[in-house]
């Protein structure tokens, strides 16, 4: 190999390597709370903590956006869950969780291994400690009224309030 091709590899692999250190750093770090997005939790430090863990375990973000983040390496086109909480409750969102086949609830039109995996299996602790922080996350009021307000404008072509 040239000393030139070398050079070229190696610096490919410093990128691909510091592109996914800093996926995993951002995917660590962001459960928390940040003020510049439209979104935020009213879960505790404890609950918020446990979830996160979780959130890590079963790698929910190697499909989903949460705290705006998912893993950049897959993109599977699941729904984000900033703001879950806002449209479904808990009790719907530990049914959902606990479905052995979750497309009974929200069918799906996505190939099976892109579709919500079944959960059923895990502790019901776990379950409820998902369900708990996922009912918390919430989306801002102002930020649900500019989106309605542009949905309406898109339907009926006039300005909505
Ligand atoms: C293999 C990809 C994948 C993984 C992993 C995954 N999901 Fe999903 N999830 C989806 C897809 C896709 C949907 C939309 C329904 C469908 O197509 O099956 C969905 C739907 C949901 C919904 C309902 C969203 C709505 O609009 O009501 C919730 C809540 C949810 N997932 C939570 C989780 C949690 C929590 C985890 C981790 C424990 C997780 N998901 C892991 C793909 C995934």
């Amino acid at each position: 190999m040239k000393r030139g091709e070398k050079t070229i590899l190696i610096l490919t692999m410093v990128v691909v390597v510091g592109v996914m250190g800093w996926n995993y750093l951002r995917q660590r770090e962001s459960t928390t709370n940040d003020t510049s997005i439209p979104f935020f939790s009213n879960a505790s430090a404890q609950l918020s903590q446990e979830a996160g863990e979780l959130v890590r375990k079963y790698e929910c973000r190697s499909c989903h956006t949460l705290w705006t983040v998912r893993d950049m390496l897959r993109a599977v086109p699941a729904p984000a869950l900033d703001g879950i909480g806002s449209l479904r409750d808990r009790e719907w969102l530990l049914t959902y969780l606990s479905a052995p086949n979750p497309q009974e609830i929200l069918p799906s039109r996505l190939k099976k291994e892109f579709q919500m995996p079944s959960y059923a299996g895990l502790p019901e602790d776990e379950r409820g400690i998902l369900a708990d922080y996922l009912a918390s996350l919430q989306v801002k009021d102002w930020y649900l009224m500019e989106t309605r307000a542009a949905e309406c404008r898109v339907l009926t072509g006039e300005i909505c309030q």
